[in-house]
């Protein structure tokens, strides 16, 4: 990545936690997959997590907006608690966006309709102000020209620019991203990673999974390494790549930066 898109890190984070997660633990059946995760967030803050295949990461950022339950411990997002109380749920998922690897478009609606859908029915916006909130995102993505057309006519790289967009209609505190960009060409990861800058540089508080470590380097303020359901370690990146401190870690890092 190029130097001149790094964010500086001048924005001064905010003391108040915005996620708060207690000795969470959660299995699949009998498999232990997330083991006492602690992980405070706070307003602001850009958190990468990487770690190898099968280490938890997914689980770990789809149990914060209750994608998956949690079985013991606590996840507290801005002050709600996340319980089996649906109402609690609900209002979580509407202060969490999430942008996933596939980007999860309906492939037989617009674009436009695609970023409209959450807002009119979920949040009971009017149509045309909706409409007119989408058209903003389109902008900010770069893609307002392609508010007409169907997914399957746009790259995938446009793709996932609607996709955070349509997250970004929804107005989330958080933005919670699963490895935005590992289904992309390659020509097309940087102008993903460009318009999540964006975002960075605005103040969204981000948890990326991501093996962007360049990313990484130029955009987080934390780096977080996760293996067989734990957070092994966590440092600022400048820490974190140069003086690694699990033997985990440093093999890790040996096999993505060559
Ligand atoms: N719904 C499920 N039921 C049972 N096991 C699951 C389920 N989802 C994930 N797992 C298992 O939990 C473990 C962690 O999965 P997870 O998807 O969180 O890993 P990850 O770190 O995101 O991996 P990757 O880098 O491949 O995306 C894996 O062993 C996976 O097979
Ligand atoms: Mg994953």
């Amino acid at each position: 990545m190029d130097t001149e898109s790094s964010v500086t890190t001048e924005q001064t984070l905010s003391d108040e936690a915005i996620i708060e997660i207690v000795d969470m633990h959660k299995w699949f059946g009998d498999f232990h997959v997330l083991q006492g995760i602690n992980l405070t967030v706070h307003k602001k803050e850009r958190i990468v997590i990487c770690g190898p295949s099968g280490s938890g990461k997914s689980t770990l950022i789809r149990c914060i907006n209750r994608l998956e339950e949690h079985q013991r411990g606590r996840i507290v997002v801005d002050g709600i608690e996340l319980t089996n109380n649906i109402k609690n749920i609900e209002k979580v998922r509407t202060e969490v966006g999430m942008v996933f690897q596939h980007f999860n478009l309906f492939p037989h609606l617009s674009i436009i309709e695609n970023l409209t859908l959450g807002p009119i029915w979920v949040r009971k916006v009017p149509k045309k102000e909706a409409e007119e909130t989408a058209m903003y995102y389109l902008e900010k993505v770069h893609i307002a020209e392609q508010a007409k057309k169907y997914p399957g006519q746009l790259s995938g790289g446009q793709q996932q620019r609607v996709a955070i967009a349509r997250s970004l209609c929804m107005n989330p505190k958080v933005m919670l991203f699963d490895e935005p960009t590992s289904a992309l060409d390659p020509e097309m990861i940087k102008e993903v990673l460009d318009v999540m800058i964006e975002l960075a540089r605005e103040g969204m508080t981000m948890i990326v999974v991501s093996h962007e470590m360049g990313f990484a380097k130029s955009v987080a303020h934390r780096v977080l390494f996760m293996d067989f359901g734990q957070i092994v370690e966590g440092n600022t990146p400048e820490e974190f790549f140069k003086n690694p401190q699990h033997n985990r870690t440093k093999l890790f890092l040996s096999q993505i930066l060559h």
